[in-house]
């Protein structure tokens, strides 16, 4: 057994040193590495184009412990660039909300602002409401408080190939450095500059290590965060939907007694799994190495320097193969084109190495965007169709495979009722690609397959961590709410029942609370039924609204059902209301928006401005609230 621990060494904070060079500060504010990847390619390629200046990529959360800080750090800065991904309903990564809030919220302004050139870069999807909405309120706020606005803000879009958008307006950056980087009698033409495939060093171990140590201690950490996963295993697992679905939901529950781990109803928590064995075989197979290579990747020389200026992520601990691909390489994400680079240069086969090459090259855009994205073909399907790529284990899991990212789920459970359990609502993502390869979800094919403590001592388990929401029940509980949420879209709204069943018992008394749920089939997939009439029945639910999209003739859906039930939302509206969304945000949450306002414009008399701006107070008042995805 090896443990899973993934440390990051808390960054330290570089001295500041005036060595008469100018700076250039390059953050990031990043979730899945991407931001931070941009913010580093940027900071390479930079610091050979200009030697005469000094440059640094800064995490946003690491810059500063406070406002204030942040405040007094930022004077110091003349030339800024910011790598800011949007998240769910609009919200900035985990490592950027502070600096978020204090910039645009608390009173970042003042004169130093005047001093500041930057530019931003925005990691965002195109499919969602908010496209990069992060990166262009900063990039406003930027402006309207007097900074000097370098390039327009890049609008990364990973519905298509966010690398292209990078690399162009990386081009627009370039000359605004050369005006403000290059005296003027330097006539050197910038040095042509191509990224070097980055690769972790390797140490081949010869003889297992002894890692018996049980994994519970390395869960004595005092916060658990992505960075700090705590082990926990699963006590209890069950299908939701019926027999007779074609689909699948699962309801899952990790035993967090004695893990130090704690949550509130609402949270979400994020959960490491495990590649499927067939996935784990097949990567086996094409990299060509035994399964059982044991290993450890470093990211400095054998002379103690560091590798690509340590633009890669923290090594995972010594390991096999097999468990290596099993925990850490996401295989199954469409190569980006820096993948398809490092496969070039180890692929044997000159032919496989040029069309390689070429659908990482602005002439093969389309062919990349064809062949590779809408096709949703796999790394591994790219690895096998060209056989004689074989990275070494250094540039895999460096520039190939990126790191298995953790999923997060909103916790279907409120600890008044399970105080020791973090349960999961989780529906399987089965779909046949335009590829014709069937793609099983990595977490939620892991959640179906998972063998529960009730089934075996020996039970699956997997490092997990709680991250913190804003979803949250009003704090006076006679406050009457209004839950909207679809499929597993109802899973907080299961931990917000829980909880109020708890107070109710308490003897506390409750303000009214309506659901709207729906699904295809009351027979199929009509989830924890029995539990919601049990609510209803209990009081802690007034009353239960469920719409099933696929009984009658036409589709019904949540929304539909909220028009019908128009005047009532009205009044409890009135009444001073809560009202909560959960669920898909590319389809229902905006539906779902559009018909709150038609409600509001309706039931209020009010125009479409007057209506648009009762539901944005709504918003800002903390009472309509999103939980989306
Ligand atoms: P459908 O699959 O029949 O289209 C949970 O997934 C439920 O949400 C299903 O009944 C699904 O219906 C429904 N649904 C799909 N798209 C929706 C949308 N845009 N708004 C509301 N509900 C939707």
């Amino acid at each position: 057994l090896e443990p899973m621990k993934i440390v990051v060494p808390k960054r330290e904070k570089e001295p500041e040193v005036d060595d008469g060079k100018k700076k250039v500060t390059i953050f990031f504010g990043t979730q899945t590495g991407t931001a931070e990847g941009f913010a580093k390619a940027l900071l390479e390629e930079a610091k050979v184009r200009y030697e005469k200046a000094s440059f640094k990529a800064v995490d946003l959360d690491d810059y500063a412990a406070d406002d204030e800080e942040y405040e007094e750090r930022f004077k110091k800065e003349s030339i800024a660039f910011f790598f800011l991904a949007t998240y769910g309903d609009g919200e900035p990564t985990d490592n950027a909300a502070r600096f978020y809030k204090w910039f645009t919220e608390g009173d970042a302004k003042g004169e130093w602002l005047n001093k500041l050139q930057y530019g931003v870069f925005g990691l965002g999807n195109r499919q969602y409401e908010h496209f990069n909405k992060i990166a262009k309120v900063v990039d406003d706020t930027l402006v309207e408080q007097g900074a000097k606005r370098l390039v327009p803000v890049g609008l990364g879009d990973d519905d298509q190939c966010i690398e292209d958008d990078f690399t162009a307006w990386k081009e627009l950056v370039w000359p605004e450095l050369d005006q403000l980087l290059r005296d003027e009698d330097d006539s050197t033409v910038a040095t042509p500059y191509t990224a070097a495939v980055l690769e972790y060093r390797v140490i081949y171990h010869e003889k297992i290590n002894s890692y018996t140590e049980d994994l519970t201690h390395t869960n004595g950490h005092s916060i658990h965060d992505a960075q700090h996963p705590c082990r926990s295993n699963v006590a209890f697992k069950k299908e939701l939907h019926t027999p007779e679905s074609d689909r699948s939901c699962t309801h899952l529950e990790f035993d967090i007694s004695d893990t130090g781990l704690s949550y509130e109803t609402g949270d979400h928590v994020g959960v490491y799994c495990e590649n499927l064995n067939e996935v784990v075989e097949e990567a086996i197979k094409l990299l060509g190495l035994p399964e059982d290579t044991y290993f450890s990747i470093h990211t400095d020389k054998e002379d103690g320097t560091p590798i690509g200026g340590a633009s890669l992520p923290p090594p995972f601990p010594p390991c096999t193969l097999r468990n290596a691909l099993a925990r850490y390489a996401d295989v199954l994400s469409s190569p980006k084109k820096s993948a398809l680079i490092a496969l070039a240069a180890h692929a044997s086969d000159p032919n496989e190495a040029e069309r390689l090459k070429f659908l990482a090259s602005p002439a093969g855009k389309d062919e990349y965007a064809q062949w590779i994205v809408s096709s949703q073909r796999s790394l591994l399907e790219v690895m096998e169709a060209f056989p004689s790529a074989k990275p070494s284990l250094g540039v895999f899991f460096a520039a190939v495979a990126p790191r298995l990212q953790p999923r997060y789920y909103s916790i279907s459970s409120s600890p008044k009722i399970a105080q020791n359990r973090i349960h999961v609502t989780c529906a399987l993502v089965h779909e046949k690609t335009p590829a014709g390869r069937i793609h099983k979800g990595v977490c939620s094919t892991w959640m179906k397959n998972a063998v529960p403590l009730t089934e075996s001592q020996n039970c699956s388990w997997a490092p997990i961590f709680v991250r913190t929401s804003n979803f949250r029940l009003p704090s006076d509980s006679k406050v009457p709410i209004i839950m909207i949420g679809p499929g597993t879209g109802l899973a907080p709204f299961r931990g917000f029942l829980q909880e109020r069943s708890s107070l109710k018992e308490s003897g506390v008394d409750l303000g009214s609370s309506v659901l709207f749920f729906g699904c295809r089939n009351r027979k199929v997939d009509f989830i924890y039924e029995d539990e919601l009439n049990n609510f209803v029945e209990t009081g802690a639910l007034s009353e239960l609204i469920v719409a099933f999209s696929r009984e009658g003739p036409t589709k019904e859906y949540v929304q539909h059902k909220m028009s019908q039930k128009a005047s009532d939302i009205w009044n409890l509206l009135c009444e001073g209301a809560y009202l909560y969304v959960c669920g898909d945000a590319k389809g229902m949450a905006r539906d779902v928006h559009r018909t709150l306002h038609t409600i509001v414009q309706e039931q209020g008399s009010l125009d479409s401005s007057k209506a648009e701006l009762y539901v944005k107070n709504l918003q800002t008042s903390g009472r309509y609230l999103r939980d989306v995805w």
